[in-house]
């Protein structure tokens, strides 16, 4: 069986981003059905109509690229209670122009990660319901709320809680599950 390969999107911009780091611990947690790759959203200028008129190599580039995947896992923050703007704009650019969708039909799955003890409820299923429109099928379950973010990794950025690695492990092997669906 060929490799599933899966964009992983990372809603938050910063360097020492606990998003960032979860994701890259479900890249190597991943069995080697699944091919993740990083794919980066912070360069797409917003999202404006206007420039589908001379469309900027930002947007021409990242649509390319979204459409060799097989499917999406989105990794994110919660800000005020949604989604980050930098992961919606990337939702916007991928979804246009009208009919050109780049998004639909390849199942998805979303990950939030929060220093708070909710874990991103909010954002978590916020991305959940542009993905109904987009026509991402998203893993219903497990869900994945990762709750108090700063106390999970040391200095060095290495996950040192056990449990939250034995729960990343559970949720990408169900995602390959999940993929191989389609
Ligand atoms: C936050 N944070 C936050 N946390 C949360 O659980 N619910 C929220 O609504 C918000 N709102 C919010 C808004 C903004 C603008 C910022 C910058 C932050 C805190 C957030 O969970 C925390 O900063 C995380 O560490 C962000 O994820 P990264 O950057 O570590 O991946």
């Amino acid at each position: 069986m060929s490799k599933k390969k899966v964009a992983v999107l990372v809603g938050s911009l910063r360097k020492e981003s606990f998003n960032r780091k979860v994701a890259n611990q479900l890249i190597q947690l991943a069995p080697d059905s699944l091919e993740l790759e990083l794919v980066e959203i912070g360069q797409l200028p917003h999202y404006n109509e206007d420039l589908e008129l001379n469309v900027p190599k930002e947007y021409t580039e990242f649509r390319e690229k979204i459409k060799s995947f097989d499917g999406f896992l989105f990794v994110t923050p919660e800000y005020n209670r949604s989604v980050p703007s930098a992961l919606k704009n990337a939702f916007d650019v991928g979804s246009r122009p009208y009919g050109q969708s780049v998004w639909g039909g390849k199942p998805g799955a979303v990950v939030s990660v929060s220093m708070s003890a909710i874990g991103g409820f909010g954002a978590n299923h916020i991305v959940r319901q542009s993905m109904v429109f987009l026509n991402v099928p998203m893993m219903q379950q497990p869900e994945a709320y990762i709750g108090s973010a700063h106390t999970l990794f040391d200095e060095s950025g290495n996950l040192v809680n056990e449990g939250t690695r034995d729960f990343l492990k559970a949720y990408i092997d169900a995602y390959a599950a999940w993929v191989n669906n389609f």
